[in-house]
């Protein structure tokens, strides 16, 4: 069974609880639901705790890793005055890779039934790379006798059915450790989502799920990527920088410390020069100084020449790993920015002019009871989760029933939910 622990094998009921959390490289946090009256979900509980256990999107301090999760998962317990055992997690680093396979079963000029595709959605463990663990297996399309683009095949005829598969897989080792935090916290992983899947969930509205759109999440230590299409996730990547790259930049750059160099990014920070740059003073504390008149004054604009250069090279290497994937023209004009990153002044200027697409930036959708606090781009991952974990409640039960049938083995370890694919 792997990490994941039993599905619940019934549909969403009123007064159910969903709880997420997202294990972020600078803040771990926890949202509570409660599914009200006509299947809305209301958040109860919510907490955000910094985390000290992540770098670029890696565990490498599982104490402090763990202390984050439990201290977010009993705050958010505490607000919403209920105990929960089940989470569904997501974090953006963890190397996903993102590979579609095409697979086809012979069906013999019968109708297509709920266990063809079982077969079809039998993994080949070739298909994954070494040392990997799946997260998603999606279903772009289907294709009877060669005609694609089929959306729910069942009940349809054919001879031979076809599916374009999309795997998604992370690295053992990192999904390992967080899972070990998880559940040393004695809380068990339902499943885990790609982060930035989540936070395309959150931000994009569905015209751009349909046309194609890509979200870009800049996060502290990650900048990941989701390109969805025709309603669905087709391409995932992530690099390892992050705002917290930045930050260092300016803190090197200026010989200043790391709390100083975070309050001038987010307080003058510019991802775009202006003519006023040169003439715009700010004052840098020096390192070890306490007296704030021991401060170097210095040009805006070597702040904005130290952010620019690095926030530019972020968007050339997604640029370049959206254009190696094939999914460039598939990804359409469209790019929404979002994560706590995403609050740089200019960056959305920045990243149209390197990414030449149109880009806006994205919050997460409003929810009942998300405070103001944590409707920001940072919370987008976890909203996403949320909303995840409303809209597929009930097919948890389908996939409790594949991890008992025929297929099991790696199957049963998958994390998706597969019927929300259909
Ligand atoms: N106003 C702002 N301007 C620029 N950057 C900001 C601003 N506010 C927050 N940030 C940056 O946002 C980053 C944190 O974003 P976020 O909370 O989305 O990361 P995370 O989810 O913890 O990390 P990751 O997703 O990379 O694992 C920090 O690097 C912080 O400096
Ligand atoms: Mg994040």
């Amino acid at each position: 069974m792997g990490f994941y622990g039993r599905k619940r094998a019934r549909s969403k009921g009123n007064g159910d609880l969903l709880a997420v959390l997202d294990v972020g490289t600078t803040k771990v946090a926890c949202f509570i639901g409660r599914v009200a009256e006509g299947g809305r979900v209301r958040i109860i509980g919510l907490s955000h705790q910094v985390n000290r256990g992540v770098k670029a999107g890696s565990i490498v301090d599982m104490e402090a890793a763990e202390a984050a999760i439990g201290s977010a998962v009993t705050a958010a317990e505490d607000m919403a005055g209920e105990t929960i055992h089940g989470l569904l997690v997501s974090m953006a680093g963890g190397h996903p890779s993102s590979r579609t396979v095409g697979i086809e079963v012979d069906i013999a000029g019968h109708a297509v039934s709920d266990a063809d595709i079982r077969q079809a959605l039998k993994i080949d463990p070739d298909d994954l790379p070494d040392d990997s663990e799946l997260v998603h297996a999606i279903p772009v399309t289907y294709a009877l006798d060669g005609n694609r683009g089929i959306r729910d095949p069942r009940g349809m005829f054919g001879d031979t059915l076809g599916l374009e598969l999309h795997l998604v897989s992370t690295a053992s080792g990192a999904m390992r450790n967080l899972a070990t935090c998880i559940q040393r916290c004695h809380l068990q992983v339902d499943a885990f989502v790609t982060a930035p899947y989540a936070s395309g969930l959150a931000c994009l509205v569905e015209d751009e799920m349909q046309l194609g759109a890509t979200v870009i999440d800049l996060g502290g230590g990650t900048t990941s990527v989701g390109v969805f299409f025709d309603g669905r996730l087709v391409f995932v990547d992530s690099l390892p920088v992050g705002g917290a790259h930045v930050t260092n930049d300016i803190a090197r750059g200026l010989t200043t410390s790391i709390t100083a160099a975070e309050r001038l990014k987010t307080f003058y920070g510019s991802a775009v020069t202006s003519p006023a740059d040169d003439r715009e003073l700010i004052d840098v504390p020096l390192i070890g100084e306490r007296d704030p008149d021991q401060s170097n004054h210095v040009p805006k604009s070597l702040l904005t020449g130290i952010i620019q250069p690095r926030l530019e090279e972020v968007f050339e290497l997604v640029r370049s790993r959206l254009e190696a994937s094939g999914f460039h023209r598939v990804a359409g004009r469209r790019v929404v920015l979002t994560g706590g990153a995403s609050q740089m002044q200019g960056i959305q200027e920045l990243a149209r002019t390197v990414l030449d697409k149109q880009v806006r930036l994205g919050r997460p959708r409003t929810m009942p009871g998300l405070a103001e606090a944590t409707s920001g781009p940072a919370f987008s991952a976890a909203v996403g989760l949320l909303a995840h974990a409303d809209r597929h409640y009930a097919d948890m039960a389908v996939v409790s029933r594949l991890e008992d049938g025929p297929a099991g083995g790696l199957l049963g370890r998958l994390g998706g939910w597969i019927r929300e694919y259909l």
